[in-house]
């Protein structure tokens, strides 16, 4: 039986991602920052699909303890999904510098400090898939989320390179770009219908985009095109525009 380690296993997406892996037979490693929120979502995952779940308290920005944390695990993970993350409010982090740092510390920060670990080891034993949740917001900085925005654009640059590392030791590396997604994060927002997956369907891209070693998914089509475009709006248009 394969096993896929979910990091930020609380979140809506890694929910949704959870069932669909034990739904194709794998055994899932679930691992959070909230053992207490985390328990029951094993507990439930053990009890509908009767694969085996291990559960673990993470914090992706607690470095130093990232390396005994992987060396700890019981089974070592064929695939590992990078799901957690944080976005501040812009109009906050423009002037408390917390939320900077924050942000940076969980989505880049955090996330390089555990993959560097994951990398090496499948690196070893020549195998394994990575999929890191990254965000259309880190292909072009706007005025709106610049903030969360460069945290995660320097994460699907450290994607690239890690794809570019390890695929010829036979390490698939996909950065997944969701647009918008109807989960906590964007309760607070009124995003438009057609443009905003349910977490389901980014499960749903994630297992299907890993099982054929796509290198880069945006999950609903369309944000692959509205992200062209936008990426080639020239700067003297672009820097004029309230995006
Ligand atoms: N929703 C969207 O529209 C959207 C779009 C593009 C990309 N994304 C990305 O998708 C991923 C999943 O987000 P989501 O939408 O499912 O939102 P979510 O439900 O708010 O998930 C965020 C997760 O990150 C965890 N987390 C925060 N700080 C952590 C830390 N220090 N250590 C470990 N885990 C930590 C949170 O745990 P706690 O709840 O315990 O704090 C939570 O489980 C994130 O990387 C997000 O940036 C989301």
């Amino acid at each position: 039986m394969k096993n896929v380690l979910i990091l930020g296993a609380t979140s809506d997406m890694a929910q949704a991602i959870a069932k669909k892996y034990a739904a194709e037979g794998w055994s899932l490693t679930l691992a959070a920052l909230e053992p207490d929120l985390l328990e029951p979502i094993a507990g439930d995952l053990r009890v509908r699909t009767e694969t085996p779940v291990e559960s673990l308290e993470f914090d992706a920005t607690d470095f130093a303890s990232h390396p005994a944390f992987y060396e700890g695990l019981a089974v070592k993970p064929d695939a590992v999904i990078c799901v957690f993350g944080y976005m501040s409010d812009q109009m906050t982090a423009r002037t408390e510098f917390d939320q900077v740092r924050r942000t940076i510390d969980i989505n880049f920060t955090g996330a390089v400090s555990i993959l560097n670990i994951v990398a090496d080891d499948f690196e070893k034993r020549g195998q394994g898939a990575i999929a890191g949740i990254s965000s259309v917001a880190g292909d072009r900085g706007r005025q709106s989320n610049y903030i969360y925005g460069c945290a995660k654009a320097g994460f699907t640059t450290y994607l690239s390179g890690l794809r570019n590392r390890l695929t010829r030791s036979g390490v698939h590396v996909m950065t997944v770009k969701p647009g918008f997604c109807r989960t906590k994060m964007t309760e607070h927002l009124d995003l438009p219908p057609a443009l905003t997956a349910e977490p389901e369907q980014v499960a749903n891209a994630i297992y299907k985009g890993l099982e054929k070693k796509r290198n880069v998914i945006y999950i609903l089509w369309m944000w692959r095109w509205i992200m062209l475009i936008i990426r080639h709006i020239p700067e003297f248009i672009f820097k004029k525009m309230g995006m």
